[in-house]
């Protein structure tokens, strides 16, 4: 199947845009939406020709299942099989917010939704305009990122226009979204164990305050090889790649200058935090303080969809902490590098 070719427009999200792009949704179309993580690519969730038309206009990989998102709690009823007590007290902490849980499925939702899995992962957001779309719809609306598979999400309005415009018919801009990474995906182990699947603005200290035990699934950290089962497939298929090759260099910041001086005359760039470019004699970007991983976790793939423009072979990154948020910076961070760390 073809995409359909059309112009898409960018529509401020007022009450009158918010209706139009429900009624689209409700005729089986696709719709850019904000939330508070990062840029949604919706579509009716009951649908399977309108979930078809996302995996087309992304470029999606069959195998990805895709996330659902509701504005209530009534509304899972009609998507799962089962609520186990662990994921109401989850809920009732996290939702609405930027945690994904994974629940056995209702027969209900396609098989397109859930990559022919018999679990499907569901979201609460807590943006007011994805809340105020699923409401008008009035229905679970799947959407993965609004991204051509591969590149960095969208953490803007103009990101998913540049990824999807003549793909789909509107993006409701709501500006920039308030975390910029993907939500925490879990699974649900029993009532007292879950793994993390993805991290996310939901931290693992977060998470161990409601559940004792909390498994980091290896694909959060180490590359999932190619003959390996992939717990979420996502983490097989995330890229975030931008078109030079992204380094990441575990150092000091001395050390850090040192080796960008001795490679200054190389076709290269760097990736530092902010005010650390007054050192470099070399095209860069920032992606936030060195001290704010929460303005690290938003700036993230504006920095890496910005590296395109400085037309350079190569990328040095610094190295982001792995604490807290941390960590979903630098989940993301290694996947762009093609997991790709020079120690110095
Ligand atoms: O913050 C977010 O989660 C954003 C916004 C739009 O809500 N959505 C998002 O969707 O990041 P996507 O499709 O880019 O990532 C969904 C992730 C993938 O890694 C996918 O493999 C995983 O969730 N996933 C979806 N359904 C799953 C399932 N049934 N079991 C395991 N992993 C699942
Ligand atoms: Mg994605």
């Amino acid at each position: 199947m073809i995409a359909k070719s059309c112009n898409t427009k960018v529509l401020i999200a007022t009450n009158e845009n918010i209706e139009y792009a429900a009624k689209l949704l409700n005729d089986g179309d696709v719709v850019g939406m904000p939330t508070e993580t990062v840029y949604g690519l919706a579509a009716n969730a009951f649908d399977e020709n309108a979930v078809e038309k996302i995996f087309i206009a992304k470029g999606r990989p069959q195998d990805n299942p895709l996330i659902v998102h509701i504005s209530k709690m009534d509304m899972l009823d009609g998507l799962v099989s089962e609520v186990p007590d662990v994921a109401r007290l989850l809920a009732k902490k996290f939702w609405p917010g930027p945690l994904t849980m994974i629940f056995k499925k209702s027969d209900r939702v396609p098989s397109a939704v859930t990559a022919n899995m018999n679990t499907v992962a569901v979201r609460y957001p807590s943006h007011k305009v994805a809340l105020a779309l699923i409401e008008k719809a009035g229905l679970p609306l799947a959407a993965p990122s609004a991204n051509i598979s591969g590149r960095p999400s969208p953490t803007t309005a103009s990101h998913v226009f540049d990824d999807m415009n003549g793909k789909i018919p509107a993006i409701l801009d709501g500006g920039a979204c308030e975390y910029g990474l993907e939500s925490t995906v879990i699974f649900l182990n029993d009532e007292s164990h879950i793994t993390l699947l993805r991290p996310g603005a939901v931290t693992v200290n977060m998470l161990k305050e409601v559940i004792p035990f909390v498994t980091i699934d290896k694909g959060v950290l180490e590359e999932i090889k190619e003959n390996e089962q992939a717990q979420s497939p996502g983490m097989k298929h995330m890229h975030y790649s931008p078109k030079s090759k992204v380094i990441i260099l575990n150092s000091s910041f001395e050390k850090f200058i040192d080796f960008i001086k001795k490679h200054s005359d190389e076709n290269i760039g760097a990736m530092v935090f902010d005010g650390e470019e007054k050192e470099l004699n070399v095209p860069f970007v920032t992606f936030g303080r060195g001290d704010d991983e929460f303005l690290q976790a938003k700036l993230l793939f504006s920095a890496l969809r910005a590296i395109d423009r400085l037309n350079v072979s190569t990328i040095y990154a610094r190295m982001p902490s792995k604490d807290g948020i941390g960590l979903a910076i630098y989940n993301r961070l290694i996947r762009a590098a093609g997991f790709e760390v020079i120690t110095l």
